[in-house]
């Protein structure tokens, strides 16, 4: 019998962790590598934010606190909602959590059953599999191509929901496609959803400040779902504040006091000084930071940078993708093909040999759904971007 449960032997590693070990491996081996398999902004926490923490701590913000968060975050967070995204919400829908990761799994913990199925658009972020499959539900995946930005239509939608479906667990803008969806798209999957009063939907918008073109619209805003609507969303990417571990939920009260309930039992109460400070971070309207409107005119000019290189490279096909900091080309071109040493057969052996000759870190698109695809992640410098793009391209020539 093995010593460790089931339904921890049944979790999958997180492959962009994994790739992330083995670039920081060959690192430590003394070579130059480039890492573009990173998932966060190489920022620094604006410093105001940073400051509240200081004061938290001073101001001895050093207890338990409770479990959904302070009740000044919760309301600076239901302004947030209102001020950003035109949502009404009251601080007792509101739970904050260690992080959107940890919003998500109390959310999907908190409505799945086993055997439940969840409708889940490929690719989607690694640990949206793995959280469904915790649960005891069965994630059945809608295939969104290259062709169509990375999104799902809604006839699509519809095929896939039975009256065995839960959930829809669905990402805008997107890890790892960077998509999109615009109002009028979303206004599609929610007719579809309309028909099906027993679905609800999970609306991971992380990446929500990190857009490009147009605004960023959330699917609790269509008022016909929002009491079905859980919408996650927190500090990490958008305020370059993946370390603290900050996320929330904004959810009809039932959902919200599930969650509340697991949490209680869990972790408890998310970290003292990070609520602190996070309170200064939903309080202001984002425009006006301008540590964040610079960091995002550094995304833009990075996503195009990196688009203009790809386009050099033969057989990297691409689209152009409308926010976070990804792109997700497609590279089946090089499948079969040998550097007369290895042939590579799908995107991590691609991966892996780009590691091992050009250096640089990828992640293939195996680990969220794509088998086609590899991961570029440009929280990195311009030049960094410029001399990988290079190596790759070298690299890939060796290939025929
Ligand atoms: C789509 C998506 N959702 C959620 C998360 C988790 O965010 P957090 O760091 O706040 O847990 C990530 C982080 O990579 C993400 O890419």
């Amino acid at each position: 019998m093995d010593i460790i449960a089931d339904r921890i032997l049944n979790l999958s590693e997180s492959e962009t962790l994994a790739m992330s070990r083995m670039s920081r491996e060959l690192a430590d081996k003394g070579h130059d590598v480039i890492n573009l398999s990173i998932g966060e902004p190489d920022f620094d926490t604006p410093e105001f934010i940073k400051e509240a923490a200081r004061e938290a701590m001073d101001q001895n913000y050093t207890h338990y606190t409770p479990v959904n968060g302070f009740a000044e975050l919760r309301k600076a967070i239901v302004q947030k909602l209102k001020r950003d995204n035109q949502l009404d919400y009251t601080e007792n829908q509101i739970v904050v959590s260690t992080g959107a990761k940890h919003s998500l799994a109390n959310a999907v913990l908190s409505l799945v059953n086993p055997g439940d199925e969840v409708v889940v658009p490929a690719p989607y972020w690694v640990s949206y599999r793995e959280i469904i499959k915790l649960a005891g539900g069965k994630p059945v995946y809608v295939e969104a191509t290259l062709e169509n930005d990375f999104k799902i239509k809604p006839e699509q939608l519809e095929e896939a929901i039975t009256s065995n479906t839960k959930l829809l667990m669905i990402n805008s803008p997107g890890n790892p496609t960077g998509s999109v969806y615009t109002k009028n798209e979303m206004s599609g999957l929610v007719e579809v959803l309309k028909k099906h009063p027993h679905v609800y939907i999970v609306s991971d918008e992380i990446y929500e400040h990190i857009i490009f073109d147009g605004t960023h619209y959330s699917f609790a805003e269509f008022s016909e779902i929002k009491d079905r609507t859980v919408v996650v969303n927190g500090v990490s990417k958008g305020f370059a504040m993946t370390g603290w571990r900050i996320g929330f939920i904004a959810a009809p009260g039932e959902i919200a006091s599930a969650c509340n309930k697991l949490q209680g039992q869990i972790t408890s109460g998310t970290n003292s000084i990070a609520q602190r400070a996070s309170i200064v971070a939903f309080e202001k309207d984002p425009g006006e930071i301008v540590e964040l409107r610079e960091m995002k005119k550094a995304f833009l000019q990075r996503r195009d940078l990196l688009l203009s290189l790809l386009k050099e490279i033969p057989g990297m096909k691409a689209n152009t993708p409308g926010g976070a900091f990804y792109v997700f080309p497609d590279v089946s071109d090089y499948f079969g093909k040998s550097d007369g040493k290895r042939t590579i057969q799908n995107a991590k052996e691609l991966c892996m040999f780009l590691l091992d000759t050009a250096h640089v870190a990828l992640v293939p698109g195996e680990a969220f759904g794509d088998p086609d695809c590899v991961r570029f992640s440009y929280a990195t410098s311009t030049d960094r971007i410029q001399q990988a793009a290079e190596r790759i391209k070298e690299a890939l020539k060796k290939l025929s």
